[in-house]
């Protein structure tokens, strides 16, 4: 059955969030983001599943389909270039508008396209992971990897459209679907303690097989777009607030880093949150609990709670000074005050310096109460 909610949002653009949207995608880009071209740019794997489905109610001789192939590595400065040139090629000009059809890097890359062709196309997301879905595809960040790390170079640019159909987790595998729900736990514990119980109650279901097809996922999916757009709504280009949506991630971009990604974003930012939930209650930021609170969610989502054995403390501490938070050679932190809750920081950034001893011993009290450390 198909379901389609335009969400009430504090955006400038529509958010439909419901199941069977694929079907319906050609009628909403003509509406919000009427063009007389359409150039689909979709993950390869995505494609052979969706893109029939996606394609269909758009004009068959003025639309391109482009392909990238899956993974991180697509997000790169010679994916960009293949894409813009064949783009050019085709004729695309500022009557074009771009539709990014799979999860983050398909997002990222696409977005990154339509930001930069003609200095600026009209960019439809359409995010095929629930990560996607949650996060990248809402909030106006494109962007590709260098080699000095990843997100470094990229562009803000809102899409005029996002339609997330949940149907297409259906060709998602389970663990991808856990990557979502740890950016959904994320979300709870820094706005909305409701959320997050709400969310806490569901994720062993969500987490497993036939999770994707639970009746309350559009809902819970819209309430964490809706964190996410009431953040962004008051701080779009990250100079305040906008800083809570790294809750987690210094330490998950460190795990990241020294795993050379081989670890996922989402189990690194499952275990960012709760060694930064500890670091916070090691600080005084907020109470004692917070910390085994946010580690039983993310048990319960069935991602890890504690950092990896084989890396040591010093050498996560090493790579947190390569993380982009960083201010004047300092690594900052956004840490939660509570469930619901951020510290605002001593300079009301939504941020703070940590030194590298706290740090430490965050790590060390979360190595020592891990059940689900990752390997
Ligand atoms: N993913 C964090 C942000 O959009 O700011």
């Amino acid at each position: 059955m198909v379901s389609d909610t335009r969400l009430a949002l504090p955006l400038a653009y529509p958010v439909h969030v419901g199941r069977g949207l694929l079907g319906s995608l050609g009628r909403l880009v003509t509406e919000h983001a009427p063009n007389h071209r359409y150039a689909m740019i979709a993950d390869e794997a995505v494609a052979r599943h969706h893109a029939e489905t996606a394609l269909a109610g758009l004009p068959r001789e003025r639309t391109a389909l482009l392909t990238v192939p899956s993974g991180e590595a697509s997000k790169c400065r010679d994916e960009w270039a293949r894409l813009t040139d064949g783009l050019l090629a085709w004729g695309a000009g500022r009557d074009t508008t771009i539709i990014a059809l799979g999860g983050g890097v398909t997002g990222d890359l696409a977005g990154f396209v339509a930001a930069t062709l003609h200095r600026g196309v009209p960019l439809v997301q359409v995010p095929t992971s629930l990560l996607a879905m949650v996060d990248s595809s809402v909030g106006g960040k494109t962007g590709i990897d260098t080699k000095a790390g990843k997100n470094l170079v990229g562009a803000f640019h809102d899409p005029s459209l996002v339609v997330v159909d949940v149907e297409v987790l259906r060709t998602l595998p389970e663990g991808s679907r856990r990557e979502g729900l740890a950016e959904m736990i994320k979300h709870g514990l820094i706005a909305d303690a409701d959320h997050f119980t709400a969310l806490c109650g569901h994720l062993p279901a969500l987490a497993g097989a036939g999770g994707h097809e639970l009746e309350v996922l559009p809902a819970l999916i819209a309430e964490s777009i809706a964190i996410k757009a009431r953040v962004v709504a008051e701080d779009a280009r990250e100079s305040g607030r906008r800083q809570v949506l790294n809750a987690g991630h210094t330490i998950a971009h460190a795990i990241e880093h020294t795993s050379e990604f081989a670890v996922p974003h989402g189990a690194a930012v499952a275990v960012g949150l709760v060694v930064e939930s500890r670091l916070s209650e090691m600080l005084g930021l907020t109470e004692v609990g917070l910390a085994e609170t946010v580690a039983l969610a993310v048990r319960r989502a069935g991602l890890p709670d504690g950092p990896p054995a084989s890396v040591s403390d010093d050498a996560l501490i090493e790579a947190t000074r390569s993380d982009k938070k960083a201010r004047e050679g300092r690594v900052e932190y956004a840490l939660p005050a509570g469930l619901g809750a951020m510290d605002r920081g001593p300079t009301a950034r939504w941020s703070r310096p940590v030194s590298d001893d706290d740090v430490r011993s965050a790590l060390i009290e979360s190595r020592r109460t891990a059940q689900s450390p990752l390997g």
